[in-house]
């Protein structure tokens, strides 16, 4: 039914708040075995033990005793922590070294504190419990200077503080509101900054979840449909730090190929064989660097997944081998859906080898997508994954690398838009209903996927794209914010999502590039590339029947902007590969709101129409139509305008000019960065690899270079090129110090310096030799040639 003011009716209210809340009670006994604490109150039981100094888990059950078993998020395994155990009458204190945690007993109230002492969570009023719905709840006491960031996949702005936020993978084809939730991916995990301290909270259920983070009351909390209450702590005391702490527990995105990185083109749908290769042809004709083309559910026989259909693409083979003769990948669509067709063998086998989604009964669960009647591989069951992954010898046989995974909410087209809740998963043995586990859906299908492709392709590094996932997902795939429109709003509103899932462990993400469904326009197409340019994930995708949105689409003055900027994306590569390294190891984001630089800056809580890429370089796009200019916020020091290299002061908002052809970005003095210039990042030879220095008027800076082959896994090994560059810099004076290690050997046998900066250099010392007389001095910078 249309939404009317029936909507509102007084009688749809379920719940008046508060009234049916079940508190767990007072303690009636604490044990302890193997490093858990047992504790058993009037109204359940509660289990807490360490993962390490820094993290502490802590799992309610209302009904039994907490079973310890975690979702297939968590891959970290308890590590062996020391601490203390001071039992009083009134309350337990356990402490390790970095937190301490104090059980206070009637009722059960559960805080944590820091090494500092201070608070990271407590309960006071209310705490843990249930509701009469049968849900879990954990209430926790807000603090009036929190700032709550996270919670994946979110509309809206960059703090979440005043927000309700549910987590249900869902496939949103209606516009992207701020109040349209939940959308494609659920990542229960959020970070609070509360004066300079930051802590994070992980709420591990795979069901349907809810997180209250209004303002009235004081408190926040969240609960869950199903399932246990069963949440991580992560001590900080920093941002990063607990990003750390978060992505050492639910695992690190493995560093992609190199390619997957470029600048990539899709639509639903490149249709045949043909439409390909003439885009492949405007591409390079147009010297417009491309890494991949992606196939869309066209490419199939009817919808059916590992198939292609023999009129449309008679030859897949041979076409994917000729765009890989010119440097292109090609990333195929897979859905879960599998087509009911008993003629079908991927069907024949899910049906005879048991592999599809059941009722309890027995009947496979069938629901209608793309291919009409569809089944559902089980991916909660180990043995399916492996099947599944097997399945994808079809596309790497042919020579694909990388796979698109969508509708893997799983979307189905009904009325609750996803599969019957009440079908049985196997999960690996312990039998759970969708309800239960919906939300893992399209984590486990991504494992299955990605660990399929990693086998066959035997030490090259595979690249998946899913539109579903929760917390983990970056550990198996990219992630694309789902199908947004071609609308100015949806531009504003993609760079505090992508934002907020950095801040959630999934460091490699972006949105469809000039807006899925809807109409493009070339301004907003030049807007959305220069912004994509910067984004982690770039892939320009566009619907059916909406205005096309290739680079060439409204004119040559656009198609010169988007070239330039996806040019630009290519000159950007070292360094952005240098820091997909850094969030590979450390999972802190590429793209950073700037606030996880500047915490202690209130211009920053909030800052969402620009962004970081690293921790010195600013990005402003411009994101409304006709404007050429627009505000930019610089925090402390100095920043140097990279277009212009006028130096503007921070701590200051700025009116910045930004013509169509213009990107606003800022670069920190006192920054080194890397620069290249092939097009595609399959090119052999890197000939152009450059160290930009923008100088202050005196200082250090220290700045790694990295580099791999970029497609193995030999960096593993070492096999890296790794530099470590130490300046030091006066006004006049200016000394390098190199030191290489890694055992790769990169295209380029030389590089330049640029040092930015108007001074005059009266001498440039590099590894103690005196190199003044090779550097020529142009337009306010010094440029040096050196070999590595
Ligand atoms: C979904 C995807 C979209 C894709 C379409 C057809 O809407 O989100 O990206 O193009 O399905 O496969």
């Amino acid at each position: 039914m249309q939404d009317t003011s029936f909507a509102i009716h007084p009688g749809k209210k379920k719940e008046i708040k508060g009234t049916d809340f079940q508190d767990i009670g007072n303690v009636l006994s604490f044990s302890e075995q193997n490093g858990v604490f047992m504790i058993k109150c009037e109204h359940g039981y509660v289990h807490v033990t360490f993962y390490t100094n820094s993290i502490v888990r802590v799992v309610m059950n209302p009904d039994t005793e907490p079973s310890l078993t975690t979702s297939p998020a968590v891959i970290k395994e308890r590590e062996p922590v020391s601490y203390t155990v001071n039992k009083g009458k009134e309350e337990v204190v356990v402490a390790t070294e970095n937190m301490t945690l104090t059980v206070r007993k009637s009722p059960l109230r559960i805080s944590i504190t820091d090494k500092e002492g201070l608070t990271l969570v407590n309960e006071s009023e209310k705490g843990l419990g249930s509701n009469a719905a049968g849900e879990v709840v954990c209430f926790k006491n807000m603090h009036q200077h929190d700032h709550y960031y996270g919670f994946g996949e979110k509309t809206g702005f960059l703090d979440k503080k005043g927000n309700q936020l549910t987590m249900w993978n869902s496939d949103v084809y209606a516009p992207h509101n701020p109040e349209t939730d939940p959308l494609y991916q659920s990542i229960p995990f959020f970070m609070t900054l509360r004066d300079d301290l930051a802590f994070g909270i992980f709420f591990d259920n795979t069901g349907k979840t809810h997180f209250d983070m209004r303002e009235e009351d004081d408190t926040y909390s969240f609960r869950g449909e199903s399932g246990q209450l069963d949440y991580y702590v992560f001590a900080g005391p920093t941002m990063k730090d607990t990003l750390t702490q978060y992505t050492a527990l639910t695992g690190n995105m493995p560093l992609p190929p190199k390619w997957a990185l470029g600048y990539h083109q899709s639509r639903y749908s490149y249709e045949t064989e043909e439409e390909v290769r003439e885009l492949v042809h405007n591409f390079l004709e147009k010297g417009i660097p491309v890494d991949a083309i992606y196939l869309d559910i066209h490419y199939m026989d009817g919808y059916r997944v590992f198939t292609f259909d023999k009129n449309r693409f008679p030859n897949p083979k041979k076409l994917l081998q000729d765009l890989r003769d010119q440097g292109i990948r090609v990333v195929p669509i897979v859905d879960p859906g599998v087509k009911e067709d008993s003629e079908y063998s991927i069907y024949q086998e899910g049906v005879t080898q048991d592999r599809f989604c059941k009722y309890i009964e027995g009947t496979i669960y069938f629901g209608d997508v793309w291919p009409g009647n569809s089944a559902f591989p089980d991916f909660t069951n180990r043995d399916v994954r492996k099947w599944w992954g097997e399945k994808h010898r079809f596309y790497s046989d042919l020579g694909i690398e990388g796979i698109w995974n969508d509708m893997n909410e799983p979307a189905v087209f009904n009325e609750t838009k996803t599969m019957d809740t009440k079908v049985m998963h196997e999960n690996d043995g312990d039998p759970k209903t969708h309800r239960e586990l919906h939300n893992i859906y399209g984590l486990l299908m991504g494992e299955a996927t990605y660990e399929g492709m990693k086998r066959q392709l035997k030490g090259k590094r595979t690249f998946l794209l899913t539109r579903a996932g929760y917390a983990g997902v970056q550990r198996y795939g990219s992630v694309w914010t789902g199908d947004n429109r071609s609308f100015w709003e949806h531009l504003q509103m993609a760079i505090p999502m992508c934002m907020n899932l950095g801040m959630s462990g999934v460091a490699f993400c972006g949105p469809d590039v000039g807006g899925f469904a809807h109409d493009a326009t070339g301004q907003l197409l030049a807007r959305w590339t220069q912004f994509g340019t910067f984004t982690p994930y770039f892939r320009n995708h566009s619907a059916l029947d909406a205005a096309r949105q290739e680079p060439w689409s409204f004119g040559e003055n656009i198609e010169e902007i988007v070239k330039n900027y996806i040019q630009l994306r290519y000159v950007w590569m070292p360094e952005l590969y240098r820091l997909f390294k850094e969030a590979h190891e450390s999972g802190i984001p590429v793209m950073r709101p700037l606030v996880l630089e500047y915490p202690t800056d209130k211009h920053t809580f909030n800052l969402s129409d620009q962004f970081m890429i690293g921790d010195n370089v600013i990005i402003a796009p411009v994101m409304t139509p006709d404007t050429e200019h627009r505000v930019v916020y610089l925090p402390e020091g100095s920043w140097v305008n990279y277009w212009t290299e006028e130096v503007l002061e921070g701590g200051h908002h700025h009116l910045i000019y930004a013509g169509l052809e213009t990107l606003p970005i800022f670069v920190k003095q006192n920054t080194a960065i890397a620069h290249g210039a092939i097009k595609s990042t399959t090119e052999v030879k890197e000939e152009n690899y450059q160290i930009h220095l923008y100088k202050g008027k005196e200082g250090k800076v220290v700045y790694r270079i990295y580099e791999d082959d970029g497609q193995t896994f030999d960096y593993e090994q070492g096999k890296v090129y790794e530099n470590e560059l130490t300046f030091h810099y006066s006004s006049d004076k200016l000394e390098l110090t190199t030191n290489r290690t890694g055992t790769y050997e990169p295209d380029w046998e030389s590089f330049t310096l640029v040092i930015h900066g108007d001074d005059d250099l009266t001498q440039i010392m590099i590894d103690g030799k005196d190199v003044t007389k090779l550097a020529e001095a142009k337009a306010g910078k010094y440029i040096v040639p050196l070999s590595i």
